[in-house]
């Protein structure tokens, strides 16, 4: 099955509204090149509320779901899929702590995030989820052929 070949080898990153309004896009781009990742798509979209919820949907229980889903939804977004071996290790140690206060130094959250709310890019936890997050939003699986 294609799915196994690349469980543990794709994750899914989304570079967040506050990013692209900052025009932070084209750095965050370079270092995840220089890390090696391999950008296997790549799209600039808007999504509504409804879809940022059904994203985030097991975040629903949180005292900041409503805040997420409308930050979320507030302005582009740049969903892509990573290739690299151990990509969703590897990615999360790029992007550092989801709060930026926190985040070691030169990692992508500590450089352009503002805040735990605003900060600047996502990526999957789990190799299972970065496979589901991958087909949410790039359902023709097209990637799976690349
Ligand atoms: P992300 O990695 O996209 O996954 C869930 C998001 O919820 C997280 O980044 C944060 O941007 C957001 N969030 C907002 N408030 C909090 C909080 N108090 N703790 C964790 N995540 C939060």
């Amino acid at each position: 099955m294609l799915y196994n070949i690349f469980f543990g080898k794709v994750t899914l990153s989304i570079i967040k509204p506050d990013a692209v309004k900052n025009r932070y896009v084209l750095h965050i781009i370079r270092k995840i090149i220089n890390e090696k990742f391999k950008i296997i798509e790549l799209k600039i979209i808007k999504i509504s509320k409804k879809l940022a919820s059904k994203f985030y949907k097991k975040h629903s229980d949180k005292y900041y779901f409503n805040e997420l889903t409308n930050f979320m939804s507030s302005g582009f977004i740049i969903p892509m899929i990573l290739k690299k071996n151990n990509a969703v290790k590897d990615f999360r140690k790029l992007i550092g702590n989801t709060n930026p206060n926190i985040a070691k130094k030169g990692t992508i959250r500590s450089l352009y995030a503002t805040s735990i709310e605003e900060n600047a890019i996502h990526g999957s936890d789990s190799n299972n989820n970065a496979i589901k997050e991958c087909i949410f939003f790039f359902p023709t699986e097209n990637f799976l052929k690349k």
